[in-house]
């Protein structure tokens, strides 16, 4: 492989709306009418994909459709409930049949129930799993074959969570979904390079959003969380926009298997106590 030449061209394949192109790409989003789902739908439409959105919550999908529509985003929207067992067929076949391919797959819907260890019961169990890791691996499964089958490569980026590093008391389901969900995307990674498709995990902090409005209006939650984030602040559904572009998009071509986390520096490690933040 050679070093192309820094000529003019070259320079100006840089800029940003070059770089981070999804021209003419189809970007399934799952979970695209929620908290963070939306903004993700939004920047890949707004990145020049073609976005299929997928949900159960109908109305959010069409409230998302009016405002991606409205920006010149060419949507699509399926209402799927990702427990049922064809979910991930339907979802790329409506990508397909709609759009005419699939070329991005975020992986965002999750469900969490807050719960300790000794209440748990088997079905909160297999209900969390299903949905954060089940049917992220067949739906990845899914898409890749589709993406193989259209050549071209494509990229895989999958919603993890800072509960990857930092376990947190009464998450004991989600969290390991989600560490699976990180170690997934390596051997997705590896076994996908052949076919030029990347896989990627985001991993976001505390995040503000309308789920997470009870953990922000309790002052005792909001005070533990600024003394263990830098920034002391939530983070902001369209914060994470810029990772996802990265990782979705050429701008990310040499970056696979990685769980990049975006959480106002919450896993680079703990400062001490401060009792007035
Ligand atoms: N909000 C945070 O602070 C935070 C932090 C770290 C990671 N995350 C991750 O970010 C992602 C998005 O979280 P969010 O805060 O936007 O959550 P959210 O609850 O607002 O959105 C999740 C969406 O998934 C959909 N969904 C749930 N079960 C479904 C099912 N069976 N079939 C189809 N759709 C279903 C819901 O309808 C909802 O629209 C998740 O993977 C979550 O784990 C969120």
């Amino acid at each position: 492989m050679t070093v192309p030449a820094l000529d003019a061209d070259a320079v100006r394949a840089l800029a940003p709306p070059t770089l981070f192109s999804l021209e003419g790409k189809v970007a399934i989003v799952t979970g695209a009418a929620g908290g963070l789902g939306r903004w993700l739908a939004a920047g890949l439409g707004a990145a020049g994909a073609s976005v299929l959105a997928t949900d159960l919550d109908a109305q959010g999908l069409d409230e998302l459709d009016a405002a991606l529509t409205g920006a010149g985003v060419r949507c699509a929207t399926v209402v799927v409930d990702l427990g049922d067992e064809d979910a991930p067929e339907r979802i790329v076949a409506s990508a397909v049949e709609r759009l005419g391919g699939v070329h991005v797959l975020v992986n965002n819907a999750a469900v969490n129930k807050r719960m300790p260890i000794l209440e748990m019961d088997r079905d909160s169990w297999d209900w969390i799993t299903r949905i954060d890791l089940r049917l992220p691996y067949f739906l990845s499964q899914a898409a890749a074959r589709r993406m193989i089958d259209q050549g071209g490569g494509g990229a895989i980026v999958s919603i993890s969570s800072l509960n990857v590093l930092l376990a947190l008391e009464q998450i004991s389901v989600y969290g390991p979904a989600k560490a699976g969900l990180s170690q997934l995307t390596k051997v997705m990674a590896l076994e996908w390079a052949e076919h030029g498709i990347r896989a990627n995990a985001i991993a976001p902090g505390f995040m503000d959003t309308p789920l997470a409005a009870p953990i922000w209006d309790d002052d005792d939650m909001r005070r533990w969380i600024f003394n263990r984030v830098p920034v002391e602040r939530p983070g902001l559904p369209r914060e994470l926009v810029g990772a996802c572009l990265l990782l979705a998009s050429a701008a990310g071509s040499f970056l696979t298997g990685q769980t990049l986390h975006v959480d106002g520096g919450a896993s680079a490690g703990g400062r001490w106590f401060h009792p007035d933040r």
